[in-house]
């Protein structure tokens, strides 16, 4: 048992040290102490940050030290990175992902379960994050205060969206993204635009996409769409961001495709709301049937053969997935004048 006794009592020693009245700390400067026992060297935030990459089921670590680590420690993982919601909450003290209860202990298998490194790295270090998730193609880059709370935050969607397609368009180029020495794309050569998809991807959605060739000399379209029996759940997604349309090796936006593409797929596996396959369309046609000379920047082109693309896929690419309806017309672009044209924004 433990008992305090405490009474008032007036002490006339001039030795003892004049106090001042008790206070409470402000929660910051608790926090930073609280949280010095957690991090206290180069040795132990390495540890902490070595030790998450490996719950996170990393099969590569790289650590890089900037004068002896004192600088700046940079670990990068391929595990599985966090969700928006989880990354938003990572460096608050105590959350985690590891234990709910008490008695989850008795099964643990992973080497962090206090939820206290990564609260306890924000309270001595500039800490920022960049991660993504094996079911996004963008990830995002976050700051996180001394608090653990989220500063700013990057997402580095756009660039790294537009990163992503160049690669799957060329499939020859040798293309890295980094952020603050953060690598977040690495595409190596290769020979074709499904292999280059499974690397800037790294999905089995993407390494089972079954080629499909349409058209003629005229208007080539090739087509890398799910395996039929692909789960639906990630082989379609609520945006087209894994959607690629490609005309004559430029990155389009082309929404009338991915129209097509979205109601043919949903049909097929009776998905509300509609889902956006992961797939590559590559569309080749001579030189004259485009216009992308529309805008300075080149962002916006004309195609004059919109009608012919949009049957070829909804006929072709509805044999690959059999069972889907037939897209209704009045999905179809509406042709100004008669002419046979749609605008391509290359620029979201
Ligand atoms: N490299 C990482 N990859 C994926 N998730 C991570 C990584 N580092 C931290 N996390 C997530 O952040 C949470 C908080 O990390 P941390 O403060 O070290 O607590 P703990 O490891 O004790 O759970 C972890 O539970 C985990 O979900
Ligand atoms: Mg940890």
């Amino acid at each position: 048992m433990h008992t305090v006794s405490a009474s008032a009592s007036c002490h006339n020693n001039s030795q003892l040290p004049e106090m001042t009245s008790i206070h409470q700390l402000p929660p910051a400067t608790a926090h930073k102490l609280s949280m010095g026992q957690v991090v206290t060297s180069v040795f132990s935030v390495v540890k902490e940050l070595l030790e998450n990459a490996l719950d996170a089921g990393a099969t590569s670590v790289d650590v890089r030290l900037d004068d002896f680590g004192l600088d700046k420690i940079e670990v990068r993982d391929n595990g599985c990175g966090l969700s928006p919601q989880d990354t938003a909450v990572m460096g608050q003290a105590h959350y985690t992902s590891k234990i709910r209860q008490l008695d989850d202990l008795g099964s643990l298998s992973s080497f962090g379960f206090r939820g206290e490194a990564m609260s306890a790295v924000c309270a001595s270090c500039d800490v920022t994050v960049a991660t993504r998730t094996v079911a996004e193609q963008a990830g995002r880059l976050v700051t996180l205060g001394p608090d653990g709370a989220v500063v700013s935050q990057k997402p580095v969607a756009r660039a790294q969206a537009l990163m992503a397609a160049t690669a799957v368009s060329q499939p020859r180029l040798r293309l890295t993204l980094h952020h603050n020495g953060a690598q977040l794309l690495h595409k190596a050569p290769c020979d074709s635009a499904k292999t280059a998809a499974v690397q800037v991807l790294k999905s089995e959605v993407a390494r089972q996409l079954q080629p499909l060739t349409l058209g003629d000399d005229l208007l080539r379209v090739e087509v890398l769409l799910p395996a039929v029996d692909a789960p639906p759940k990630v082989a379609g997604r609520s945006t087209a961001d894994q959607c690629f349309v490609i005309v004559n090796g430029r990155v389009v936006n082309y929404r009338a495709v991915e129209k097509v593409l979205r109601r043919l797929f949903s049909d097929r596996h009776g998905l509300t709301p509609p889902k956006v396959p992961v797939s590559v369309v590559q569309v080749t046609v001579p030189p004259a049937l485009l216009d992308v000379n529309l805008e300075p920047n080149k962002t916006r082109l004309l195609l004059l053969c919109e009608e012919k693309l949009l049957s070829l896929l909804e006929d072709g690419c509805g044999r690959l997935l059999p069972g889907a309806g037939t897209v209704d017309r009045a999905d179809r672009p509406v042709h100004r004048a008669g002419r046979h044209h749609a605008l391509l924004a290359a620029d979201g």
